[in-house]
């Protein structure tokens, strides 16, 4: 089982980087989840690079780390408010913006 082996092997791996091999989602919610209630909405739609740079640096997270979270913060970003206000937005696929038609 993972939690268990976790735990039963933290203290032996004081040395190492305790946060290797744990999912994006533990590690949120291990030491994000105390600020920011949920991941949704943090990436505000910045690029992977800029949001691992910010996490490294404001976060001290290894390159690892913050790559991995970088991409799940971006994988359970909101949509920008003006998608998530057309009422359609939740039955039909997503789909880039259209341009509006000059018909
Ligand atoms: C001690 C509280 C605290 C913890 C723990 C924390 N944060 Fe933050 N975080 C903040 C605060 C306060 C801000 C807003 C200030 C700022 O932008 O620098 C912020 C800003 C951010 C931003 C930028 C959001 C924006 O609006 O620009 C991201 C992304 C982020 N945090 C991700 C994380 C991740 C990932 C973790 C876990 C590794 C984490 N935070 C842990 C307090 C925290």
């Amino acid at each position: 089982m993972a939690v268990a082996s976790v735990v039963l092997t933290a203290p032996l791996a004081s040395a190492q980087n305790l946060d290797a091999g744990k999912s994006p989602e533990k590690l949120f919610a291990d030491g994000c989840s105390a600020c920011h209630r949920s991941p949704r909405g943090l990436a505000k739609g910045r690029m992977s690079l800029t949001l691992t740079w910010f996490l490294q640096d404001h976060y001290s997270a290894g390159p690892d780390t913050a790559k991995a979270l970088a991409a799940y913060l971006q994988s359970v970003d909101e949509p920008p408010p003006s998608a998530a206000a057309k009422p359609r937005a939740k039955s039909s696929k997503p789909r880039p913006p259209k341009p509006v038609q000059a018909h």
